[in-house]
C-alpha cells in the first residue's frame, strides 16, 4: 500500500509523512528531498539553473521511479509530494493508479502562518512574492480543485499539529 500526501506548500506534508511513517512503522519518501539528493542541488538551484519545466520533468521521472521500484514492496510506503506534483496529469495518473491520496487541506491563513515559520527560501514560487498572503491565496484558488479532485481522503488540518494530523490519518486507514 502506498499513501501519497498532497497539498499546498507549507501544509506540513514532509513532517506529517515522517511522523506517519513512525506511527505505522513503515518508511517514507519525500519527493523533493529525493530530487535534491539525486541531483545534488537544492530545489532553488534547479529552478534557477534549469527552469521550472526541467524541475517538473524531474518530479515525474523520480515519482515514476519510486513507484516502480517499490510497487511490490510488502510494507506500506508514505510518499510526500511537492505542492505542484499532482497538477501534472501524468503524475496524477501515477498516483491514482498506485496510491491512496490524502489532501492536507489548509486555509490561506494557516498556510501563511506555517510558511512564516518554515520559510520560503527553498520555495522558488513563493520566495519573491511581495505579499505572501496574496500570492498563496491566488495560487491556492488555482490549485484547490485539482487537489480535491485527486484526493481519496480530504483532511482539514487548520489548528492541528503535524503529530495530530498523522494520528488522524492513521485512524482513517
Ligand atoms: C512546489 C512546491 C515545493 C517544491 C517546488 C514547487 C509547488 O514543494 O516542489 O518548490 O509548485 O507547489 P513543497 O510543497 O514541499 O514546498
Amino acid at each position: 500500500m502506498t499513501i501519497a500526501l498532497i497539498g499546498f506548500m507549507g501544509c506540513g506534508k514532509s513532517s506529517v509523512a515522517s511522523l506517519l511513517a513512525q506511527e505505522l512503522g513503515c518508511f517514507y519518501f519525500d519527493l523533493d528531498d529525493t530530487i535534491e539528493m539525486e541531483e545534488g542541488r537544492s530545489i532553488s538551484e534547479i529552478f534557477q539553473e534549469d527552469g521550472e519545466g526541467a524541475f517538473r520533468a524531474m518530479e515525474l521521472e523520480y515519482l515514476d521511479r519510486i513507484i516502480s521500484d517499490y510497487k511490490d514492496f510488502p510494507t506500506t510506503m508514505i510518499l510526500s509530494l511537492g505542492g505542484g506534483t499532482i497538477l501534472q496529469p501524468h503524475c496524477a495518473q501515477l498516483i491514482k493508479e498506485n496510491a491512496t491520496c490524502i489532501y492536507l487541506k489548509a486555509s490561506v491563513k494557516q498556510l501563511v502562518e506555517n510558511l512564516n515559520i518554515v520559510g520560503t527560501d527553498n520555495r522558488p514560487l513563493l520566495k519573491e512574492a511581495e505579499n505572501l498572503e496574496e500570492k498563496v491565496s491566488q495560487m491556492l484558488a488555482q490549485r484547490e480543485e485539482c487537489y480535491t479532485k485527486n484526493a481519496d481522503i480530504i483532511l482539514d488540518i487548520d489548528g492541528l499539529s503535524p503529530q495530530e494530523i498523522a494520528e488522524r490519518i492513521a485512524e482513517q486507514l
